[in-house]
């Protein structure tokens, strides 16, 4: 799959972060977002293709990535995708069970014995020698059908898909919190920029309140595919 001159699917990274920008606590702690904004993320889970995480997401919170904040029917529920490079997904979590279709992004650094065994309950695809390679997904989940993308986390994963210039939307659900600490994860960590010239520009779009939080929405200015 050549990376250049692909079609990707439309990709909106959606996090809850507290006023000091952090996704999760040093302990994996992540309710952050009110009742309002679950059920903005639900409505949101519903209008998409496909929701995408991270693997330390997975292992930190064992999510389901479903439809049920809100009235909806199996049906309703997006492909659900793990950025997963050496398939780590433990065979017991939700995230492989019937209630919607998964797809693991793998490498070729998996264990050939796991992977089959992950292949048993959901699709499998490898993509990549060590680090799962984005840019050939996103053109992998675009033939699949896949037009448009909710990027749910976590931090790094967030980083790797904004500085690749594979986001084309960020929506940020602001809580009135502090959490604090230099281990907790942020909005993005990854290795982060060296000059702020080289960061991920973004476009004010809107921004309104829901309960007691602040959602705020930004048009991802492109930046140049490597
Ligand atoms: N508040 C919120 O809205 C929210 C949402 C989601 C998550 N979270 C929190 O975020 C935390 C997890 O964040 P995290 O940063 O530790 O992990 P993450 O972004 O969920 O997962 C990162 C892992 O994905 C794998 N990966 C494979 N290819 C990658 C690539 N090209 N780029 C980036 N990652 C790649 C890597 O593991 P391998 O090399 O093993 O594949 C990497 O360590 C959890 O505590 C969770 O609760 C909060």
């Amino acid at each position: 799959m050549s990376p250049k001159n692909y079609e990707k699917p439309y990709t909106i990274l959606n996090s809850a972060m507290t006023l000091d920008g952090k996704i999760a606590t040093k302990t994996g702690s992540s309710e952050i977002s009110g009742q309002e904004d679950l059920v903005r993320v639900h409505e949101l889970r519903m209008e998409v293709d496909a929701i995408m995480v991270g693997i330390n997401t997975v292992l930190a919170d064992d999510p389901r990535l479903t439809v049920h904040k809100i009235p909806s029917s199996k049906s309703d529920n997006p492909l659900r995708i793990v950025v997963d490079s050496r398939a780590r997904t433990p065979l017991n979590f939700r995230i492989l069970n019937s209630d919607a279709k998964t797809l693991l992004a793998v490498t070729q650094a998996a264990d050939p014995v796991k992977v089959n065994k992950l292949k048993q309950l959901v699709d499998v695809v490898v993509c990549g020698e060590k680090h799962v390679d984005l840019k050939n997904l996103m053109k992998h989940l675009y033939e699949l059908g896949i037009k448009t993308l909710m990027l749910e986390g976590g931090s790094t994963l967030n980083y790797s898909m904004l500085s690749e210039g594979l986001v084309d939307e960020v929506r940020v659900c602001i809580a009135p919190m502090v959490a604090g600490g230099k281990y907790a994860k942020t909005l993005a960590d990854g290795d982060g920029f060296d000059e702020m010239k080289d960061s991920v520009k973004l476009e004010f779009k809107k921004s309104y309140t829901l309960g007691d939080d602040l959602i705020v929405e930004y048009k991802v200015l492109p930046r140049k595919l490597k």
